[in-house]
């Protein structure tokens, strides 16, 4: 088998195959890398002449693009075609949780991924290397092996159409995917034959140094990629919990976190207390090892996973009650300015967004919200909270107001938040919303006026000479 690849086919051109192909295409030009979609709305926006209206945000990714795309990179809808002429494919999917039957609410939805295997089995010519890059339950690989050696064609004895399976999960974050895919902490590969593994780590080594490419075993590699995720979302919900008896002590979660974080053994990173894990993969993938426990009998294993979901639910709740609170119990037809939708900065992804769960529940209170974002579009909030803005009811003349409930604004422009607001929520750090003049905006707010940072971008001290209330997460001296 040969261990030098040359045409590569992504299945999957979403926030993962695009910026990971995209890389792999930079740093290989020998090697034609093909992503393909089903969705050629999106393929048409990947390959549209103006760069900012790629389908997905990324700081760096319009600059690799306009590198490669239309040298050893293409975007298409030719799914059989590539599939056909690829040494390697990479099954980059969706993996969501199911939505109904067996494993309901918590097991992933393989339906997509089973698909790709499908196509795989039909279309590959000669011998393929599949590469899971979706994440997926442990011995999802076996699946696919199934489905592909059904289609495996022997003549004469000989082998014509030939597949292995090999197990590499990506642990790129959303708004710093080009950083994590040139300079990554780890790049795993699990595996059974030793030249599969080799063809893939050859990828790789171009720009990544040997000793960050893991070899396990494929059940291993599987497993770590929610181990790794259910880890990174156990110290945000640790941290948030700890925000919270902050605030009820007195003490401040900054300078508990710092203090913690200085012991090596815990280490700084990931102790931001904010509004709640967003993303689409924390809480599906813990979902999934909770499935996973559960399946094999080991319920405290389950119950201990399942906590970390359910205090991020009840922490983004605890948020939207707090400020009903502040605002003398009632935020009935009171403007809100929110200032942020997507689940964290320089992304402009919404799955799971804190912003939505909080932003329903106050519109749901009665508030009137003025929602900015400097990535996120109208049409895309609109989705998320079931709800057309009150812009967009006026455009289409459409009445889908509840009555006594509240409603809410596309602020495009940010200065339409601030005037006569009773109150800012921050939910996303942008670095936009960290130079406010607050002296001015206290001004034009109607008072008593609050400030609610749920993600510490502000000093108190900026808001010292103001008459602005201030809220911020997990602090209880200033608050
Ligand atoms: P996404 O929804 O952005 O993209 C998936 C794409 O696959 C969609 O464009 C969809 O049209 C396409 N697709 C689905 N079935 C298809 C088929 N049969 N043929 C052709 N195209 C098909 O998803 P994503 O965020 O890129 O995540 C993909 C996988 O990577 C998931 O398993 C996720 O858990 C994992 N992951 C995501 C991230 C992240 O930051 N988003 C990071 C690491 C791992
Ligand atoms: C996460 C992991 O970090 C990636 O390694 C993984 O590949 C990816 O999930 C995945 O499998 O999808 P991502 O969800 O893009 O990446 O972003 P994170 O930076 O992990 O943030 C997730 C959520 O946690 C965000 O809502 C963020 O605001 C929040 N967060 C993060 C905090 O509240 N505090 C922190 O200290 C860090």
């Amino acid at each position: 088998m040969k261990t030098n690849i040359k045409n590569i086919c992504c299945i999957g051109a979403g926030y993962v195959g695009g910026p990971t192909m995209s890389v792999i295409a930079d740093k290989c030009p020998d090697i034609s890398v093909n992503v393909v979609d089903k969705n050629s709305e999106r393929i048409a926006l990947w390959n549209h002449s103006n760069l900012d209206l790629l389908p997905i945000y990324e700081p760096g990714l319009d600059e690799i693009i306009s590198r490669c795309r239309g040298k050893n990179l293409t975007f298409s809808t030719k799914i059989r075609e590539k599939i056909s002429s690829a040494d390697m494919v990479f099954i980059s999917v969706n993996t969501p949780t199911k939505t109904k039957g067996i494993g309901a609410g918590q097991a992933s939805d393989l339906k997509w991924v089973e698909a790709c295997a499908r196509d795989v089995a039909k279309f590959s010519i000669g011998h393929t290397i599949v590469v899971e890059k979706s994440t997926l339950p442990v011995k999802t690989a076996e699946v696919i092996k199934k489905i592909l050696e059904a289609s495996q064609i022997t003549k004469n004895f000989q082998i014509e159409k030939s597949f292995d399976v090999l197990s590499n999960p990506e642990f790129l974050a959303e708004g710093t995917a080009i950083k994590d895919l040139e300079k990554p902490d780890r790049v795993l590969i699990g595996g059974e034959k030793n030249d599969a593994i080799l063809a893939l780590h050859n990828i790789y080594s171009k720009w990544v140094p040997k000793e960050k490419i893991l070899h396990t075993n494929i059940w291993s590699s599987e497993l770590a990629k929610l181990t790794s995720n259910a880890f990174l979302a156990q110290r945000i919900s640790s941290i948030n919990s700890i925000g919270a008896i902050c605030e009820a002590t007195g003490a401040d979660v900054r300078e508990v976190a710092r203090a913690i974080g200085s012991d090596s053994r815990i280490g700084s990173k990931f102790l931001d207390a904010g509004p709640g894990f967003g993303g689409s993969c924390f809480k599906k993938d813990i979902l999934n090892l909770v499935y996973l426990s559960k399946y094999f009998g080991l319920d405290e294993v389950a119950s201990f996973w399942e906590g970390v979901v359910k205090l991020n639910h009840w922490h983004q709740k605890r948020i939207s009650i707090l400020v009903v609170e502040k605002l003398f119990g009632s935020v009935s037809n009171k403007k809100i300015g929110i200032l942020g939708f997507s689940f964290k900065a320089n992304t402009n992804d919404t799955r799971e967004s804190a912003a939505i769960s909080i932003c329903k529940d106050l519109i749901e209170e009665g508030a009137i919200l003025y929602i900015h974002d400097p990535k996120v579009e109208e049409n895309q909030i609109s989705k998320d909270l079931g709800l057309n803005s009150i812009n967009l009811n006026r455009k289409n003349k459409a009445k889908n107001k509840i009555q006594n409930s509240g409603d809410w604004f596309f602020a495009s422009n940010i200065d339409e938040i601030f005037p006569e607001a009773d109150a800012i929520l921050i939910l996303t750090e942008w670095k936009e919303y960290t130079n406010f003049d607050w002296e001015k905006i206290s001004t034009k707010m109607r008072r008593p006026a609050w400030i609610f940072d749920a993600r510490s971008i502000l000093d108190p001290k900026e808001l010292e000479n103001t008459n602005l209330n201030l809220w911020r997460i997990g602090d209880g001296f200033n608050t």
